[in-house]
Formats: C-alpha cells, structure tokens, sequence
C-alpha cells in the first residue's frame, strides 16, 4: 500500500460520513421549503376568502342596524369594532406572506419575491435603507458645500445632479420593497422621492446661461440645507427604529412604550421647524423660478417646470408634514385618556 494512503481512506470515509449527513440535513431542509410554500399558499388564500366573507358580513351587519333592540345594539357594536380591526391583523399576517410585486417592482426588477420572512431581517433592511440615506446624504452634502463655495464648473454641478437622480431613484425601489414588507411609509414621501428624481433630471439638462447662473447659487444652498435636514431626519428615524426594535425584543422592557414616546415627542419637536424651514424655502425656491419664467430674455423651458416641481414638492411636504403630526398628536391625547 502506498505510503500515506491509510490516512487517506481515513479522512476520505470521515468526509463520505459527513457528506452523507449533509444529505440528510438537505433533503430535510427541502422539505421544510415545501411545508413552508404549501403554508404559505393556504394563509394567502384563507385571508383572501376572510376578506371577502368580512365584507358581506358588515353588509348584514349595515341591514341589522335599522331598529335593533337595546341588546342587539351591542351585539352589533362588538361585531363593528372587530370587523374594523381585521383589516389590519390581515395586513400585518401578509408582511410576513410573499406577494405579487406592485407594478413598479415588476418593471425595475421583474417578478422576483422580495418579502423578507422574518422581523429580524425586516429591521436589518430598514436599517441598512436608513444607513444607506445617511451615506448618500452626507456625499451629497459635501458635493454641495464644494459646488457653492470653491468650483463653479457646470460639469460637477451636473454631477451632482445625476448622483440625486441616482439616489432618489434608488430610494423608490428600496422603498416599494419596504412597503412591500409592511412599511407604513406614507404614498406622499415616495411619490415625493419620484418628483425629486424629475426635478434633478431637469436641472441637468438646464443649459449654462445667464438664468442657471442666477439660480445656481440659490439651488446649491437650498441643496446643501436639504442634505442637512436628511442628516437629522436620518437620525431621528433610526433612532425610532433601534427603540423600537429594543421595545419588540427586550421582555424586560428596561425600555418602556412612554420612554419611546417621550424620546419620539423630543426628536420631533426639535426637527419640525427645520423641516418646515426647508418646506418654505421649497416654496421661495417656486415662486423666484417663476418670476424668472416671465422674464423676456427667459427662453428655456426647464426654470417652469423646476418651479412647477417646487411648488408641488412644498404643498405635499407641508400638507403631509402636518397631517403626520397631527395624528400623532391625536393618538398620543387618545392614549394619555385611556391611561
Ligand atoms: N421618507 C421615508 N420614510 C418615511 C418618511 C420619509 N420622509 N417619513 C416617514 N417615513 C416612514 C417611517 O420610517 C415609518 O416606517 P416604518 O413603518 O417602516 O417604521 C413610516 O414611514 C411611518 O412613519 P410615521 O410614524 O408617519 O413618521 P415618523 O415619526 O417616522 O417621521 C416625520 C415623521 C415628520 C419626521 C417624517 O415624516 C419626515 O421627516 N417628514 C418630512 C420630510 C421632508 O419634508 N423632507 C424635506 C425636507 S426639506
């Protein structure tokens, strides 16, 4: 026998051992797969049949309520209260089922599953989306202090330009795939996001004259103030997460639901007026463009459209700003009451 081969046939069974093991932990692992889709599909198809059944229920329910007797009144209101919860508990049970795409995720990435299947990962995104933002927007920040105060180059103002019609494209996917796993970011801030991505698109092809020239300062420091705002607003929302992720793990609860709230009221008090500081200057930002449009010598197409953009940009984000706040104020006196 060759010299050596002995320890060869040794290492090669204890290798086949656990090879064969490995088949095993495989073949396991594929059936797992298999139980798991076939669950999948009859949770799918159970909360699509409880839907349907839960809306003719609250039709019976519309046909009860003329002249119901006291007790009945009661019945009837129980029954009201829990079909208004369902909704929820369904959307809450789909953010955890893979879905079809939405028709955005279809065309970016085509019918591929992006439903992440457990809270951890779920977080581990929305905290990588959250870095993610935070990079892009400190990048753009120093970009922009570059741009107003040492080079005045239309080639790296236009470089800026295309790096935020990249990010914020690159934020409606990753958003889309947060919404698809249950986020609850509000349509505004997405459809906001698409109209800033329009809007840089515009910019860039802005031709180098005399009313770029006139705009270009007042773009690079309303730009420089934006990447700040994000810094801060970056900042608040991980930090809402990581409290929030404590909250869901922690059965101590060393951190308690008020402790978060009270953190979420500072965060917010101190952020809003610089949010709306940058809403007006979204506004001042519209109007000076469409000054500008009346001008005479105002030939290019691109400084209405950039006003239009502004204009819409500032009524969504101070509408939604407001709305956002007042709800949190509303549930906030709703929870103090029931205490
Ligand atoms: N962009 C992306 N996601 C946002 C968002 C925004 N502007 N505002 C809220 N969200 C997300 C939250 O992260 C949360 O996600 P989750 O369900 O995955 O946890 C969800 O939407 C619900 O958030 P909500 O409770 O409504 O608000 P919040 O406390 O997280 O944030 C504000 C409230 C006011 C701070 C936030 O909406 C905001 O920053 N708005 C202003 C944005 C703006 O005007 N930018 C321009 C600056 S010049």
């Amino acid at each position: 026998m060759a010299q050596g081969l002995p320890n060869v046939l040794e290492e090669w069974k204890c290798l086949e051992d656990e090879y064969q093991q490995l088949q095993e932990i495989h073949r396991l692992y594929l059936q797992k797969l298999d139980e798991i889709s076939k669950l999948q599909k009859n949770c799918s198809s159970s909360i699509s049949n409880q839907r349907n059944r839960l809306m003719e229920v609250s039709h019976l329910v519309k046909k009860c309520s003329t002249r119901p007797s006291e007790e009945d009144t009661k019945t009837l209101e129980e029954i009201k209260k829990k079909i208004k919860t369902r909704p929820n508990a369904f959307f809450e049970m789909e953010a955890f089922l893979p879905k079809k795409n939405g028709l955005y995720l279809s065309l970016v990435l085509g019918n591929v599953n992006v439903t992440l299947l457990s809270k951890q990962s779920k977080f581990a995104y929305k905290d990588e989306y959250e870095k993610f933002k935070l990079y892009l927007t400190v990048l753009l920040l120093l970009f922009s202090f570059m741009c107003y105060f040492f080079v005045s180059y239309r080639f790296l103002d236009a470089i800026l330009n295309f790096l935020l019609v990249w990010y914020y494209c690159t934020l409606t996917i990753r958003e889309s795939i947060l919404i698809n796993n249950g986020s609850r970011i509000k349509g505004w801030w997405v459809f906001h996001h698409y109209i800033s991505a329009f809007l840089s698109g515009v910019m860039l092809t802005w031709p180098d004259g005399n009313l770029y020239k006139i705009f270009r300062n007042q773009f690079l420091a309303y730009s420089l103030y934006q990447s700040f705002v994000q810094c801060l607003q970056c900042y608040y929302q991980s930090g809402c997460l990581y409290r929030l992720r404590a909250l869901g793990e922690r059965h101590n609860m060393d951190l308690t639901v008020e402790g978060f709230q009270s953190w979420m009221w500072k965060g917010l008090t101190f952020l809003l007026p610089f949010l709306f500081f940058g809403h007006f200057w979204q506004l001042f930002n519209g109007l000076s463009l469409f000054r500008m449009a009346q001008l005479p010598d105002c030939k290019e197409w691109q400084v209405l459209v950039c006003g239009l953009c502004f204009l819409i940009l500032f009524m969504g984000n101070f509408f939604t700003t407001v709305a956002v706040v007042r709800q949190k104020i509303k549930s906030r006196n709703q929870k103090t009451k029931s205490l």
